[in-house]
């Protein structure tokens, strides 16, 4: 009896890890088959292919349209301006308070803990020169992105964006258009051009 509980169990774990193998293999395994053709274009491995199968995908991917850096930012300009970011309801969007990637000035109320604090808001002109940086009430080192995300579940009460897509890169990218051709100082502090009193 206790033989056969314990075979059993094994069993099972034994085939709970197979299935959690395969099921965990399933998906890269399939996102991999496109890449690796990518791989094997560029790679060593191009040998596997034929040459004229190499030199139809070559001309492939030259004809293919570049992305540009204006046009990133561009999308990440209508991202700041959506009051629908994150899916939040509170009708705002990041330009309710940095409007043109300023500061409209004040403080913005923040609940954390069953406290509400006045946290003033600072301009976004050289803001992305200064991360990453530790930020928030648990001052947890974020890069500029996660700050995005902050701002957005933190004053637009929304979801955060994944940062693996483009989505955010956008957005980011749009936010680091105000700190061009300004100096790198990771951790430097939010610049408050006219702070409140009282507020952090
Ligand atoms: C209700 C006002 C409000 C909205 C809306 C808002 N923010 Fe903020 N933002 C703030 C405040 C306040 C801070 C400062 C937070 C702190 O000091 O902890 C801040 C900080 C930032 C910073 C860091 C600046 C620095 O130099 O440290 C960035 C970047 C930023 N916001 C981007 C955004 C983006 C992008 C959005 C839209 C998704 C957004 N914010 C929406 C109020 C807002």
């Amino acid at each position: 009896m206790k033989k056969t509980l314990l075979f059993m169990m094994l069993g099972g774990v034994s085939l709970l890890g197979i299935s959690a193998c395969s099921s965990m293999g399933g998906q890269p395994a399939m996102a991999e088959s496109g890449g690796s053709e990518m791989s094997m274009d560029m790679g060593a491995d191009s040998y596997l292919m034929p040459p004229a199968k190499v030199k139809m995908m070559m001309k492939m991917m030259m004809s293919m349209k570049p992305d540009t850096l204006s046009a990133g930012i561009k999308r990440g300009e209508k991202l700041f301006y959506n009051e629908k970011l994150g899916g939040n309801t509170s009708r705002k969007s990041c330009g309710t308070c940095h409007e043109g990637g300023g500061t409209v000035g004040g403080a913005a109320q923040m609940k954390w803990k069953g406290m509400t604090m006045k946290v003033n808001i600072p301009t976004l002109k050289g803001a992305a020169a200064h991360f990453p940086k530790p930020m928030g009430p648990m001052k947890a080192l974020v890069d500029l992105e996660s700050m995005n995300n902050m701002c957005i579940m933190t004053f637009l009460k929304g979801r955060p964006i994944n940062k693996n897509t483009q989505q955010s890169i956008d957005l980011a990218a749009y936010v680091t258009s105000f700190s061009k051709g300004k100096r790198l100082e990771p951790g430097k502090e939010k610049t408050v051009p006219r702070p409140v009193p009282g507020a952090m």
